[in-house]
């Protein structure tokens, strides 16, 4: 039996008009995320476990972005307990429909603005070479953030992902200014 119903695509429902609301994800939050994860071109599907633990113990750091009933965005992200200067940007996924809006870049920023990322200057993220719109999100942000980005070998095909997957390199962004609408965190 197949356990992860698909949920219905987005794209072929009429109406995609309704508000988007951003919130931090809930444990029930777990299978429709990893539903848009499995739809989601370039990105690697774990278990739905893995996203229940993320969704549950990585809230604070994460984010899921709803229009009505759908899940239609996601950002699973964490600070690293020994980095407690950096957000460690996991996955992002836009379900298309929802797409070239600027979810993407809504979603980070509103991570980023939270009391959880008070200490943070700077954003990590691997992507592959060939992942153009993911690279344009980040350098978005960093446009955003009026800061560079660094950019090396973080995971590389022959020695650790053994010839199975495209080597994952490293972005480094900031150290980060605060948004323009940010102010002062609280
Ligand atoms: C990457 C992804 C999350 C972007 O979501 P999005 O909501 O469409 O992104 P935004 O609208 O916020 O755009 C952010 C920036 O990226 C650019 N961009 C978005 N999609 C792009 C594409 N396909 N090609 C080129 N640039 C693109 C936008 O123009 C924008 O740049 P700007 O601010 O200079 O105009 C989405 O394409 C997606 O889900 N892709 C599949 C999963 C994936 O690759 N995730 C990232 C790796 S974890």
């Amino acid at each position: 039996m197949n356990t992860f119903q698909e949920a219905p695509a987005l794209q072929e429902r009429p109406d995609t008009k309704q508000d988007i609301h951003l919130r931090p994800p809930e444990s029930t939050d777990g299978a429709p995320v990893h539903n848009l994860i499995r739809k989601s071109a370039f990105l690697d599907d774990n278990s739905l476990y893995c996203y229940l633990a993320i969704c549950t113990h990585f809230a604070n750091t994460s984010v899921v972005a709803t229009m009505g009933d759908d899940l239609v965005g996601v950002v699973t992200a964490y600070i690293p307990p020994e980095q407690p200067d950096t957000l460690w940007v996991w996955q992002v996924a836009v379900d298309k429909a929802a797409q070239k809006r600027g979810l993407a870049s809504k979603m980070l920023d509103e991570i980023l603005s939270r009391p959880a990322c008070k200490a943070v200057t700077h954003v990590e993220t691997t992507v592959t070479a060939d992942n153009g719109a993911s690279r344009a999100m980040f350098d978005a942000l960093s446009r955003r953030r009026d800061c560079g980005i660094e950019e090396t070998v973080m995971f590389d095909r022959e020695d650790h992902f053994l010839n199975l997957h495209d080597t994952e390199y490293k972005l480094r962004i900031g150290p980060m200014k605060p948004a323009d609408n940010q102010g002062e965190k609280s």
